[in-house]
Parts: structure tokens; sequence; C-alpha cells
């Protein structure tokens, strides 16, 4: 970290713009809707992202304290905004590295990438530390390490089955082997298996996958570099494509006796995955598909060089060990997701932010959401408009149908410096927002977030 000096010109990316952090924590409670919510969209919509305090300049984006934004909604009414930094040992000040023994204290992170419930609790999470607790009304609890049974850092995407209920996650060091750690918590959340991910090199492995019978990981080659770490600036990542890119699967249903279960590894082209879209198994089993977004390179050259991200396809054949793989879409995307119901199983329609047509870039452009049809190949777009740009679309289930429901996100615009939380219709993206909240200030492009419901 670093103080801020310097015209704004001068400064960062993520220091600018809908990037640059607010400082103040406020709440706002009725706040006025433009349209109307659904009076069945009863719950929260919380979303983190990385914010440092004034005064800090993070040496990369993903290196802000976290805070998360939240919005309740009832019976039709938008209730409250609130917005709280997750009160994290570095936000205090505290280290987490002690040079003098070596400890890494796994309880300080910055805690600034995701926030989901499992099993009734609220997890704010990044995956060099513990996740953090939070309780509804966004107050820090506290990290925990599930009791004792975790002893890595924890990913900011772990996945919750669709059908068992079990959420799966991983963690990876970067020090020592293992260098990666499967974990599988069950519905009531209490961690019911561990096992290394063999792994030859610590990676960045931000996120992974599950179909019904697999977990899935990839260990693509963005590197560790001791000499960044020791150095003490900068994300200690490089882009290393001498390293290999492969796909491990884990069969779930060896998972149980205490033993760890082999990891079958496929060589796939060079690439780089920050996000998974879902996995599925296919040809009774023989066959596992997993979507994804793929960067044909990350931080090549430099820690802030984003190669465009774009909708993949692979496909594993278990009985002959082939790979496919295929681009499915020629828009640039980001920040995928998909009716939750899903995970694991067949999809058919997914979402994600996207380039608005005539500025055909992500970071500091403007965008809007597509709606991906994977069965039929087509795809929507829902345009917020010159100078708007979306944070990450989650989706809320209104039926039983893939596409019955809503779409929620936080939307900026360029010219004034306001957000809003938009809901949109996710059957129809191309039709005007169904609601609209203006916010009392601004929310800075984030990560990721989730809908809290009310019923259970
Ligand atoms: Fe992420």
């Amino acid at each position: 970290m670093s103080t801020i000096d310097g015209p704004a010109t001068k400064r960062p990316f993520y220091m600018r713009g809908n990037y640059a952090p607010v400082q103040k924590e406020v709440m706002a409670v009725d706040l006025p809707v433009v349209g109307e919510l659904p009076r069945d969209l009863n719950g929260r919509f919380f979303r983190n992202g990385a914010n440092p305090p004034d005064g800090v300049t993070p040496s990369h984006w993903f290196d802000g304290d976290g805070m998360l934004h939240g919005i309740r909604l009832r019976d039709g009414n938008a209730d409250w905004y609130r917005n709280r930094w997750v009160r994290t040992k570095l936000l205090a000040g505290e280290q987490r590295f002690d040079p003098d023994t070596f400890d890494f204290d796994l309880s300080a992170g910055r805690a600034n990438t995701h926030v989901l419930r499992h099993a009734g609790r609220i997890l704010a999470l990044e995956e060099g530390s513990f996740p953090h607790e939070v309780s509804p009304d966004l107050d820090t609890l506290g990290p925990t390490d599930f009791e004792g049974a975790v002893t890595t850092p924890v990913t900011a995407h772990p996945h919750v089955c669709a059908e068992t209920g079990e959420m799966h996650f991983f963690g990876y060091g970067l020090v020592s082997e293992p260098y990666v750690t499967y974990y599988v918590a069950d519905s009531g959340g209490q961690v019911i298996h561990s096992q290394p991910i063999g792994t030859p090199t610590p990676v960045m492995m931000h996120d992974f996958a599950i179909s019904r019978n697999h977990a899935i990981f990839m260990d693509l080659p963005v590197v560790f570099d001791l000499d960044v770490a020791l150095g003490g600036g900068g994300m200690p990542f490089c882009w290393r494509p001498d390293n290999g890119s492969r796909v491990g699967l884990v069969d779930r249903r060896k998972i149980g006796n205490g033993v760890p279960v082999e990891t079958r590894w496929f060589d796939i082209d060079s690439c780089y995955v920050f996000h998974i879209v879902n996995a599925w198994d296919e040809e009774n089993g023989n066959v596992v598909v997993l979507d994804a977004g793929r960067h044909r390179s990350m931080w090549d050259g430099s820690p802030d060089a984003f190669e465009p991200c774009y909708l993949w396809r692979w496909r594993f054949d278990l009985r002959t060990g082939a790979v496919s793989e295929e681009q499915l879409d020629d828009m640039e995307h980001a920040f995928p997701r998909i009716d939750d119901r899903r995970t694991g199983l067949a999809n058919r329609y997914s979402w994600a932010v996207t380039s608005r047509p005539d500025e055909p870039q992500i970071i500091d452009a403007a965008t809007g959401v597509v709606k991906y049809d994977l069965t039929s190949g087509s795809s929507t777009f829902h345009d917020f408009g010159v100078g708007r740009s979306a944070s990450e679309p989650v989706f809320v289930p209104s039926d039983a149908g893939e596409d019955d429901g809503w779409i929620l996100s936080f939307v900026y615009d360029k010219t004034d410096q306001t957000s809003q939380f938009v809901v949109l219709d996710a059957a129809d993206m191309a039709a005007a927002p169904l609601a609209t909240i203006a916010l009392p200030q601004r929310v800075p492009h984030g990560f990721h977030g989730s809908w809290i419901g009310d019923e259970y």
C-alpha cells in the first residue's frame, strides 16, 4: 500500500472514475422506486468490492479493503440501502505476514471479492484468507475456519451443489505443498471432506466448478513469483505459459471414506480463466462439459494487462481422454452468472456484463447485460445507455423455469456520477427495467454479490 499523491489522472485505473473508492458508510431508508418492485422479491441484495480507505492506494485493484453494499427489499418497497467495510485485521492496520517467524495469519485478509450465504451464514470472501462472517445488517462478525476444519485460505468462489446443498470450495497456498486443497461442507455447513489436489506449482486459481459427478480444477499459468512477493510490491503473479494449462477432475462419487480421490488431468490450450459459468455431465456421465470466460493470457508483462474474456466451452471425454475447446460467442464479457438452481446441471441460460456495441471494452467503458441462450446459440442484450455501466448481474428465481425471475445489478451513470439499483425481467432482457432505485451515494465497480432471500 502507498499513499495517494499527484493528480487524479496519474492514479491507476482502479482509483479513478467509478473504480475509485467511496469514503463514507451511509444508510438510507424508504428509498423511492421508479417503476414497480416485484412484491415477491423479499430479501437482501449484497455485493462486495475493493474499497481502500482514504489515503491508501493498493498495489493492485484486487488488494483494496472489502466494502459491502446492500439493499433490503420487502413487499414491493426498498426498506434500506447501506454500505459497510468488512472489519478485518488488515483494515485495522495489522499485518498478515510476520517476517520474523514467517507466520502467515489466515484470519487476516481483505474480504473484498464475494459475499454469499450457506447454511445460514453470510460469508464475505477473498481468496487469500479465511472468510469473514457478516450479519444480515452487514456488521462484521469475524473470520471463520469452519470450526478448525479449514487450514488454508478459502476461495472467493465456493459453489453450492443444486442437488445436495453441499458447498464445495478450495484454498490455494503459495509456499509449500499441497498448493491446492479441496473441501466439501455439507448442507448444514460442516466440513465433511478435505484433500489435496496435486498441482505441481503455486498458481492463482480464482474459481473452479462442480458437475453432479465431478469437481473441476483449472491449473493455469498465472504463477506465484516469490521474488516479487519478497520485494514487497505489486501483484506477485506472472504469466508463465511454459507452466502448461490443464484441467483436473475429481470424481465426487468416490468422496466419503476419508481417502483422497485421485485427480485426473486433461491438457488444454494455454489460457487463463477467472470465472466459471457452470459445468455438467453428459452422455451417461462419460463427458464433462465446462463453460467459462477464457482470456488468451493474463498479466503478460504487466499486472494491469487484462486480455479480453470470451465465453468458451471445453468437453472432456472420460472414455478417451480427448478434450475439445470451442468459443461460443464473440462478445467480450465479464462476471457470468446462472440460475444457481442449475449449479452442476446443464443450464440453458447465463447472464454476464458485456460491452456496449460502440465501446468494445469493459474496463472504463459503458456496459450492458447479455443473456446467452446456449440452446439456440442466440443472445439478447440489455443496454443501460450511453455512459452507464452495470455490475455483475445476479439472477433471482420467481418460478420453476430457468429464466423465470429477475436480474439484479448496480448501475453507474458516468454523466452525473450516481448509482442506481436496477431490476430487470430475466426472461425479457430487451424490456425497460421493472424497477430502478436511485442510491444515496455512488457504488463503485466491484466484484461479486448474492441475493439473500427471506424464504430460508
Ligand atoms: Fe471472481
